[in-house]
């Protein structure tokens, strides 16, 4: 069975951090996505994968020229062609057998096994995932019988119309004869166009999982995505957890509090007196300066923080700079390359976009 992953949207709401580092290869635990993506499809028993991709697709097929043991071809498009013309952009590589779309943007521990199999024990043309959400508001919802044929799509509904917490969790397993439902060359929606269609034709169903189920799509979501992963929720580890993950070439100084789970990549260096507190995840050649304090945010590689300053709940850009004494917290995101000039106060979900220079105190909260 093959997989087509939908990773050619331009990730616009993780923005800044998908200017430069496509939403595909953004680090969990200081690995990317794309691995855990990979992971999860073989799980399933799937053995090729078609990356559909659009939007920065070099960096992807260069992470992935060195995965072995699994068949992986790429479908580049010159202009986006929506999450169902990406579809049938990958044709030429799908054998004519049934095969599992995915969102390329999904954390999940779900058995894609049990849903391939419910699938094709069914007459469905399409079999759509759902799974359930606490604030169905943000999502499409979708309505079943009980006989799980999908009844009614409800796009992001106002809290009065929310009649279901059941979203589209963004896995699919789809018929060949679909392909022949989606123009070529057009920008088509899966979601708006050809699963409403499928629905008026009784041909669409549903499987709902309870497990582990996120996207990665925003910066909250993302940076719960990044914590998830560190304190082993979502259940895609295996056997040797480690929860205190520090690469041996990192450096700590005197006195460092380095407080479980953590993931620090190789090259770092960590002043003395300075905190990493539970859920923070350093890439490769951080530095954190003298007394300093990080907690729950993810830092990117070359990522900086001098000495005194905070950064709690924020994500911190490759290369990117916060300076002595600043406060960085509250959902911040940083761009690439972006310095955070002494003693400013970053706060409430603040974007900073890449190479943007903040002169010290000019920002507060
Ligand atoms: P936002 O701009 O923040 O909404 O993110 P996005 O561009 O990733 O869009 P969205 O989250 O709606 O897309 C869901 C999945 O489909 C993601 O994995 C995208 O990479 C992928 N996707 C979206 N649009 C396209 C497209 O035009 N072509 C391809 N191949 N994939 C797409």
């Amino acid at each position: 069975m093959k997989a087509v992953v939908l990773v050619g949207g331009q990730g616009t709401r993780l923005r800044p951090i998908t200017y430069d580092i496509p939403k595909a290869l953004v680090p969990l635990r200081n690995r990317p996505f794309m691995g855990y993506m990979l992971d999860f499809l073989r799980g399933g028993g799937v053995d090729g994968a078609v990356l559909s991709l659009g939007y920065l697709p070099d960096p992807i097929q260069e992470y992935l020229a060195g995965w072995r043991g699994f068949s992986v071809d790429y479908a580049v498009e010159e202009h986006a062609l929506g999450t169902a013309g990406g579809v049938k952009n990958a044709e030429e590589y799908l054998d004519g057998d049934p095969f599992v779309v995915v969102n390329g943007d999904v954390l999940t521990g779900m058995d894609l096994a049990e849903a391939i199999r419910i699938h094709k024990e069914s007459d469905a043309l399409a079999t759509i995932t759902l799974t359930s959400v606490e604030d169905p508001t943000a999502y499409g919802l979708v309505e079943v019988d009980h006989e799980m044929v999908v009844r009614r799509f409800i796009e992001k509904p106002a809290a009065d119309e929310v009649t279901t917490n059941l979203v589209n969790a963004g896995v699919y397993v789809i018929d060949p004869e679909v392909l022949g439902m989606i123009p070529a060359g057009q920008e088509v929606s899966i979601e708006r166009e050809i699963f409403p269609e499928l629905q008026a034709r009784g041909r669409l169903r549903a499987h709902v999982s309870s497990s582990y189920w996120r996207d990665i799509g925003t910066p909250r979501s993302y940076l719960a995505a990044s914590h998830d992963v560190l304190s082993g929720a979502v259940g895609t580890n295996r056997g040797t957890f480690e929860y205190m993950d520090v690469a041996e070439n990192a450096r700590c100084g005197k006195n460092v509090k380095l407080l479980p789970p953590l993931s620090v990549a190789g090259g770092c260096e960590i002043s003395d007196l300075a905190t990493i507190g539970g859920r923070s995840s350093l890439g490769r050649n951080c530095r954190v300066g003298r007394g300093a304090v990080v907690e729950g945010s993810i830092m990117l590689d070359g990522a900086q923080v001098e000495a005194g300053a905070v950064v709690r709940g924020s994500i911190i850009g490759r290369n990117a700079r916060v300076g002595r004494g600043a406060i960085v917290r509250g959902l911040s995101v940083l761009g690439a390359g972006c310095v955070v000039g002494e003693s400013n106060v970053l706060d409430q979900g603040i974007r900073v976009n890449p190479g943007v220079v903040l002169p010290p105190r000019s920002l507060r909260f």
